[in-house]
């Protein structure tokens, strides 16, 4: 029962804060501007947007950016997942389901079943629905005709997408990490829609603590809040931030206890590296797919890591960022 409040809470917290036009999206400013213009000539043309990709490391705005596309287009968003499509049936029910100029958005795309993918094929190039009804003998194709729509993917690992599928978004985009102003502007954002002021300082503060990434930006403004109202006066100022982030070992460049214990390994277990991606995962205990997408993306960024032909190293700067004497490999 506590859980289920607590999501509920999370939950319109989320929907509270989650930009709704593309002005109110801070940052990825050319693919704002791209989009923008694909949006405008749509619907001068009176056709549906082309097919959008978006991929990125989570959190960085991929579901909100698709909600904001269909909502400038005036259009209505069908929402489903990759784990959600099991069979061609399920596929074709929601294709069968749209209406003229629809949004589809497929959120984990990279997750479709191979066999059920094929499908997406002709729906997205010919606005057709290509399936086998029956069994066996009786088996036949039918083909129906769908209304234009747009498929809106979103992906956290764009690698994993078969070259026909992706050959098949005409707009393809990557999201990248936020720079530390744009994050500022989020929070303070988010302060503003909660009526719950922050200091400029500690806005900033808050952002570049937040690996580039607005979920995590917010997540960590929501606990600052928390540690304000209980051990401060409510207010969030600068030194409670520091204090609230210090004891969520949150360190000065956003890294968090995963981030040291990935770091150290590499140094610790394998003499700084380089080291395979699985013997890396199996000497923390974390899957292969968590390290790739979540956590690596960003110690990549940071230039904390780098991958060679030969597997994952740590680098000088990351000696450095941990305290540790660098020895040349
Ligand atoms: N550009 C932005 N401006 C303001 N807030 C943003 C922006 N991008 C994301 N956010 C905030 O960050 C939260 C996370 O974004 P979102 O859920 O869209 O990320 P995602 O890329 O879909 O992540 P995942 O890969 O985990 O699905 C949103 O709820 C929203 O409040
Ligand atoms: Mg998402």
């Amino acid at each position: 029962m506590q859980e289920k409040l607590f999501d509920v809470k999370e939950e319109s917290f989320e929907s509270a804060i989650r930009p709704t036009s593309i002005d109110e999206y801070v940052g990825q400013t050319e693919i704002k501007e791209n989009l923008n213009i694909f949006i405008k000539a749509a619907k001068m043309r009176d056709e549906a947007l082309d097919h959008v990709l978006l991929y990125g490391p989570p959190g960085l705005g991929k579901t909100t950016l698709s909600f904001i596309i269909a909502n400038e287009l005036g259009s209505n968003i069908k929402t489903t997942s990759g784990p959600a499509i099991e069979k061609s049936g399920d596929l074709a029910a929601v294709l069968s389901s749209l209406e003229p100029g629809d949004v589809l958005f497929i959120d984990e795309i990279h997750r479709i079943p191979r066999f059920v993918e094929e499908i997406l094929y002709s729906a997205m190039e010919d606005f057709t629905l290509d399936i086998i009804v029956g069994t066996d003998s009786s088996s036949r194709n039918i083909k129906i005709d769908l209304p234009p729509f747009t498929l809106v993917g979103a992906t956290t690992r764009a690698g994993d997408l078969t070259g026909p599928l992706r050959d098949r978004f005409g707009i393809v985009s990557k999201l990248s990490f936020y720079t530390e102003d744009e994050l500022t502007q989020i929070v303070k954002r988010t302060s503003g829609v909660l009526d719950c002021p922050i200091d400029d300082d500690a806005a900033h503060e808050l952002a570049r603590r937040s690996r580039g990434t607005p979920r995590i930006a917010n997540r960590l403004f929501r606990r600052v809040r928390d540690f304000a109202l209980v051990l401060g006066d409510g207010k969030i100022d600068l030194d409670i931030t520091k204090m609230a982030l210090d004891k969520l070992k949150v360190d000065s460049l956003g890294l968090d206890q995963t981030d040291y214990n990935l770091l150290r390994s590499i140094i610790d277990k394998f003499n700084g590296g380089p080291v395979g991606i699985e013997a890396l995962a199996a000497s923390i205990g974390e899957e292969v797919t968590t390290i790739e997408d979540v956590y690596e993306p960003y110690l990549l960024q940071q230039g904390l890591m780098k991958r060679t032909s030969r597997g994952r190293i740590v680098t000088k700067k990351a000696y450095e960022h941990l305290g540790l004497p660098y020895k040349e490999i």
